[in-house]
Formats: structure tokens, sequence, C-alpha cells
């Protein structure tokens, strides 16, 4: 797996040379279950805005057919897509630039996954660990196909626009290892049609939830984009820490107290040792108030932005329109070429 170097958060990010096209398009995804938060935020919107202010061409997919793989129904989910687009675009995404579109409004993609079921083994597609790790979680009492299959729907997400970068975490490697053992085998099969794609991981460490355990919409620990300044106080009052007064930055032996270190380092732009060295033996009650004020003046730009356009539905629901016209248009160009590859009508 190619990985390509970020830089720290808040500065440029130094890419990429583009490809002998003289173009980069970069895809990636958030499935429509609820607001982002700073974990989202830190670990790939960032990312996501960094690549558009660089001319990269963004693309970004709401899966929503990605609800229905760990639960039965997708409740209130054109909701969750515009305000999936609102949080996008208040952290910075350009609407007059960028794709952003959602799965269940581009027939072509859907298409473009029975072929590449073909070139990927059911053994090839039991081994993938967020596959097994989101079964152990599922609420649902059985596996279903589309659970067992949806890294080649994926596979499709990133092939069908021939994106060659993916900002992502860690837990997508491995759906990106099937996008490019297909896109490989389709490529020596018929025609050389798909580039592999690249993962774009984050240099800035995982932030953890208030509670320490993996920051999520479903566990209540998570803080939202969209959350106001006394929730995010209230939320921060709350975080685990521990005994011992002296702050130090030490993620392996204490969890709590470091990830509100490196919170506060990302919202500064700094290094989390000289964040901890600054708080000293101040405890952890001057941890909790630095890093409430550190979040909520880092994200208060991005908050009016957010309650403007919050007002705006018709915008939103307006940038999902034309981002699925655009997504359409280049799914079925791609289904036209794949086509052609197979001598299929
Ligand atoms: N699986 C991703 C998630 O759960 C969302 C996603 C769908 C995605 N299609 C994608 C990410 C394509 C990157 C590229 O968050």
């Amino acid at each position: 797996m190619t990985t390509v170097p970020d830089t720290a958060p808040g500065t440029a990010n130094p890419l990429i040379a583009p490809t002998a096209e003289g173009h980069r398009r970069v895809l990636t995804g958030d499935r429509p279950t609820g607001p982002l938060h700073l974990g989202h935020y830190f670990g790939t919107l960032q990312n996501r805005v960094q690549l558009q202010l660089q001319d990269i061409e963004l693309m970004i997919v709401i899966a929503d057919y990605q609800v229905i793989t760990d639960r039965d129904r997708a409740d209130r989910v054109a909701e969750h897509a515009e305000n999936l687009v609102l949080d996008y675009l208040a952290a910075g995404v350009d609407p007059d630039r960028a794709t952003i579109f959602t799965h269940s409004a581009v027939p072509a993609l859907n298409q473009l996954m029975l072929p590449f079921l073909s070139l990927i083994s059911v053994a090839e597609l039991s081994r993938n660990p967020t596959v097994k790790d989101e079964i152990t979680h599922s609420r649902q009492a059985a596996v279903s196909g589309l659970m067992f299959t949806y890294p080649v729907h994926q596979a499709a997400d990133l092939l069908f626009c021939k994106a060659d970068l993916v900002p992502v975490g860690q837990d997508q490697l491995p759906h990106l290892e099937i996008t490019r053992t297909i896109a490989r085998r389709f490529n020596d099969r018929y025609t050389p049609l798909f580039p592999e794609p690249q993962a774009l991981l984050s240099e800035a460490p995982l932030l953890l939830g208030i509670d320490a355990g993996k920051m999520s919409k479903s566990r209540g620990n998570a803080i939202t984009l969209g959350a106001d300044e006394d929730e995010t106080a209230r939320l921060l009052r709350g975080a685990v820490t521990d005994n011992d007064r002296h702050i130090s930055y030490d993620p392996a032996t204490r969890s709590g107290v470091s990830n509100l270190v490196l919170l506060i380092a990302l919202c500064q732009g700094r290094d989390p040792h000289a964040v901890a060295e600054e708080i000293g033996s101040g405890g952890a009650a001057r941890l909790k108030r630095t890093a409430t004020e550190a979040v909520n003046e880092h994200l208060r730009p991005l908050r009016a932005r957010r309650t403007e356009l919050a007002a705006d539905r018709a915008l939103l629901r307006e940038v999902l329109h034309s981002g699925n016209a655009r997504a359409n248009a280049i799914a079925d160009r791609t289904l036209a070429e794949v086509r052609t590859a197979m001598g299929t009508f």
C-alpha cells in the first residue's frame, strides 16, 4: 500500500506531483448516519479542504447504500445527507468545484459493481478485517450479502470516476486494497481503464472520544462540528482523565489526558508535548478548560458559517442535485467504456 504523507494540521500539504495528464482526482465519502465530529474533521475533512485549495478535483460520496450494511433501515437518510453537505460546506469545501453525490442517485455506479464482483474471490472478501469488525458490532441477527460485498461497491465509487487519491482513515485500507486488486485484474483481463488509487493517510494521530474510546456518533462520546460552545464545554468537562496533576503527552499509558492534549495541539497547530508542558501541573481542570477554549476558538468561524448555511436547505439540496448530475455523467461514460472493453451491449 502506497501512502502519501500529509503535513501537520493547519499547514499546506506539499502535494504530490500531478499525473502525466496534469490532473488529480480525489474521492472520499461518509455514511449519512449522523453529524460529523472532530474525529472526522481532523482525520479527513481538513485534508479534503487542503487538497481542494491545491486545485485537486474533489469528489465526495454520501454513501447512503452503505447505511444498510449493518442496520435494517436507513432512518432519516435524506436529512442526514443534507446535514453532511452542511458540514462539508461549513468546513470549507467549495460546492462550485467539488462534486458531492449520493450512491442511490447514480445507477451506472451500481451497475459497475456486477463485473467488479466477478474479479474478486469469496476468500478475499471473507478476509477483510474491517468487514469482520463490523459484523462483530452489527445489530443485525444475520450477515447480509451487502455487508459482505459492500467493499466492492466502494471499489465502484472509486473506479467509476477513476480517482487516484483517497483521503481515508486506517480502517478503510482493506477496502482500498480490494479496489486496487479489482482495477488491476480488470486492466489485465480486458483493457487498461482504471488507475489504482492510493491512500492519503492523515499524519495526525487518531483522536479518541471523550471516554477515551473510539470516537463515534453512536457511542455518545463525540463532539460534533455543529455542537454549540456550551455543549462543547459540558462534554469536555465530562471527559475521562486521571489523578496525576502533572499533564503529559503519553498516549500509550495516559489515553484520556493525552487525547485532550492532542485535541488542543490539533486545534492550535502545535506540538502536543509543548502543549502538555505549558499546562504543566495545572491538573485536569486546567486541561479541560484549555481544551474547551481551543476547540471553541478553532471552530468559531466554521460554526458561524454552518449556522448561516443551515438556514438555506434549498441550497443544500441544490448542491446535491448538481453533484448527482455530474456524477451520473461521469459514471455513464465509464460504464460505456466498460461495456466496450468487455464486448457487451
Ligand atoms: N466506508 C466509508 C465509511 O464508512 C465511506 C465510503 C464510501 C468511502 N465510499 C467510499 C470512503 C469511497 C472512501 C472512498 O466512512
